[in-house]
């Protein structure tokens, strides 16, 4: 007889009988489709501090200190996006919408829970793949091709010698100015609001769940933080998926493994399947 952990055991039965669900997913959700995370050691911040290249005065700072960082730090940031496909753990979760009414709510910017057919989505922090106004308007959708240009204009200037004029140039699809003003990525900075209408959807559906189930995410940074939060206040139960927790920690059902591992196994025991 194979033993099923408690933990996993009193997980399954808490989704099996809810109705609404909130997925609440992190970097590490997306780290097996070959996306780092930002606070593991080979996180993004050791290589990229966020105080220098994640708030906009710190961010503007080090590109006058020298645009190259900058160049580096937008290719690096791209080119795991660019490649990435979902992993089992989005599928598990997209498969989920057969079950029972469920809302993602996501904090990352990849699009990889929308690739894997989740029906409901929220991008609180923003997504790579749309850009704003400088007021935060939507004024155009991204292709990944789009993207892919972006990071092959930047390879080559970073080969062949960086100038501020060579690399604004590079990002013109994603930076800039048109007659109605300036354009950017709907990325969320540090010390930014969250994105709108998603963050307002995201507590509404926060505040109603029956179950919420928090993927790959260090629960650092806040106001994102606040729906589990929130949702372990109010005595929802919060099951948590990560590789790295605290076993007497009993706030939370902890499933100690990877998104893609424990997922589908989460799934697998509610609902007697994996995924699509
Ligand atoms: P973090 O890097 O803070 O946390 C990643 C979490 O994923 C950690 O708890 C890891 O243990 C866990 N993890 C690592 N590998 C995993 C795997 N294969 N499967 C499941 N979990 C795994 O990332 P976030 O919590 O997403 O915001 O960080 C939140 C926000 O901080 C980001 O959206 C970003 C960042 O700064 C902004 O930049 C505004």
């Amino acid at each position: 007889m194979i033993s099923v952990p408690n933990s996993l055991e009193r997980a399954a039965t808490l989704l099996n009988t809810a109705e609404r669900v909130v997925v609440f997913t992190g970097a590490g959700v997306s780290r097996e489709s070959g996306i780092p995370t930002f606070r593991d050691v080979d996180g993004v911040w050791s290589r990229y501090p966020a105080d220098q290249f994640a708030t906009p005065a710190g961010l503007l700072a080090t590109w006058n200190d020298g645009p190259e960082r900058v160049a580096e730090f937008l290719l690096e940031a791209l080119e795991p996006l660019i490649s990435a496909e979902p992993n089992a753990g989005h599928h598990a979760i997209a498969a989920l919408d057969a079950h029972c009414d469920v809302v993602v709510v996501t904090q990352n910017i990849d699009g990889l829970h929308s690739a894997a057919g989740s029906r409901t989505v929220y991008e609180v922090h923003g997504t790579t793949y749309r850009v704003v106004t400088g007021e935060g308007e939507p004024l155009a959708r991204l292709t990944r091709d789009d993207l892919r240009g972006v990071a092959r204009r930047l390879r080559h200037i970073l080969a062949t010698g960086v100038t501020e004029a060579r690399i604004l140039a590079a990002l013109r699809k994603l930076l800039g100015f048109n007659r109605s003003g300036m354009y950017r990525p709907n990325v969320v900075l540090f010390g930014e609001a969250l994105c709108e209408p998603d963050w307002s959807f995201a507590q509404e559906a926060a505040e109603h769940c029956d179950v919420m189930v928090t993927v790959g995410t260090s629960e650092a940074v806040y106001p994102a933080a606040m729906l589990p939060a929130s949702a372990r206040n109010r005595g929802t139960p919060v099951i948590r998926i990560d590789p790295v927790g605290d076993p007497e920690d009993s706030e939370s059902i902890w499933l100690e493994g990877t998104a893609a591992e424990m997922m589908p196994a989460l799934a697998a025991r509610a609902f007697g399947e994996s995924g699509p």
